[in-house]
């Protein structure tokens, strides 16, 4: 394996996640401000052709699954042919093309996309009531979003995980109403710790821990745990039974560092080596700047060299939320 995306602590880098944009279709409230934010200018954001360059080397060095984010990923226009091309890379050893859409765009490009190279999906639903959808998102659109789920389950699509952002007040008290999805949809709903981003007011008295949201749902469900892929960020149970299958990001209250294998790329080209860092390094000026591909990997085995042990360094929970407060990771660079 190589060497450049190996850190100090041994974690080999096998994972990278692309943000193709940071426009989003969505405004949901806990990601961004009801004003919007100042996007980068298109001529900064890298092109189709350097995203490929650049999937191409990190395959190179070892990666083997590639997730597309944003923003949202299916406002960029060449997504189609996009995946194409990073499904040639399926002959170097690129295993796993993965998209994380909210699904409000989807459904008609997802027979195309998964023609292309397409193999896994993941796609955010906070609740299963529509008006409670325009709460959250500050736009229409929930019907889309089932639609989009249901499509990627007939294309075989799976596990095809539901992202579900916990918020206290909003929908927690949804819950329950998602574990009994999964009596019928073969769905992976992950409940997620809400997380602080610059900007989206978090607070600690909405974030629902793993903990109570387990409680609650042992409360009515029987309740299986279920294995955990190693280098997965949720646990993952099962109401014995049921089809589908659910699970939890503990980010705030218990995160998963140690085991971290992921690397990001903006929309604007900085490598990112950790989501909870601003440490980034423009790979797009290197490109723009042609420097070659052995150089490139120094630079990029050297920011990967520098990556920190977790994301925030103390044991104890409270401090370490402290310590994320204080970070400030901007809402379009939280991919
Ligand atoms: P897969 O494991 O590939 O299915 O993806 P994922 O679940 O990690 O990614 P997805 O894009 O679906 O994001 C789900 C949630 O996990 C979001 O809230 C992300 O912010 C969070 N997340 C994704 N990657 C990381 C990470 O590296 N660290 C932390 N702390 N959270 C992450
Ligand atoms: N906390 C946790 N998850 C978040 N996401 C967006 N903002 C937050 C936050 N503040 C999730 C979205 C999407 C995924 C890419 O990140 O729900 O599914
Ligand atoms: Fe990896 Fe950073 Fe996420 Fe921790 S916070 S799991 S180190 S990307």
């Amino acid at each position: 394996f190589s060497n450049f995306l190996t850190d100090k602590f041994e974690r080999q880098h096998t994972y990278l996640r692309i943000s193709l944009t940071e426009k989003c279709n969505l405004r949901c409230t806990y990601c961004m401000p009801a004003e919007g934010v100042d996007l980068t200018p298109s001529h900064k954001l890298l092109s189709t052709k350097e995203i490929v360059h650049l999937a191409k080397l990190f395959v190179s060095q070892g990666v083997n699954k590639i997730r597309l984010t944003g923003g949202e990923p299916t406002v960029r226009k060449d997504l189609v042919d996009l995946i194409g091309e990073l499904g040639k890379l399926k002959q170097y050893g690129l295993q796993t093309i993965a998209i994380t859409s909210n699904g409000i765009a989807l459904k008609r490009k997802l027979p195309e996309l998964v023609k292309n190279g397409l193999n896994l999906l993941n796609i955010s639903l906070d609740t299963l009531d529509p008006l409670k959808f325009e709460l959250i998102t500050r736009r229409k659109g929930l019907e889309r979003v089932i639609e989009s789920i249901d499509q990627g389950i007939a294309l075989g699509l799976r596990p095809l995980k539901l992202n579900c952002v916990v918020v206290r007040g909003v929908n927690d008290q949804e819950v329950l109403d998602f574990i009994e999805m999964t009596r019928t949809k073969a769905v992976d709903v992950r409940f997620i710790e809400y997380m602080p981003f610059d900007g989206n007011k978090w607070n600690k008295q909405k974030l629902v821990s793993f903990n109570e949201l387990l409680d609650n749902i042992r409360n009515k469900y029987d309740v299986a745990k279920l294995p955990d892929d190693a280098h997965d960020t949720s646990k993952a149970y099962q109401v014995p039974g049921y089809i589908g299958q659910f699970g939890f990001i503990t980010s705030m209250t218990d995160h998963f560092c140690g085991t971290c294998n992921r690397l990001r790329i903006t929309a604007d080209g900085n490598l990112k080596v950790c989501l909870f860092g601003n440490a980034e390094v423009s790979l797009r000026d290197l490109l723009r700047g042609n420097v070659p591909d052995n150089q490139l990997l120094e630079i990029i085995g050297a920011a990967v060299k520098n990556k920190k042990k977790q994301h925030a360094d103390s044991v104890n929970c409270t401090d370490r939320i402290e310590q994320l407060l204080s970070i400030k990771v901007s809402w379009y660079k939280k991919m």
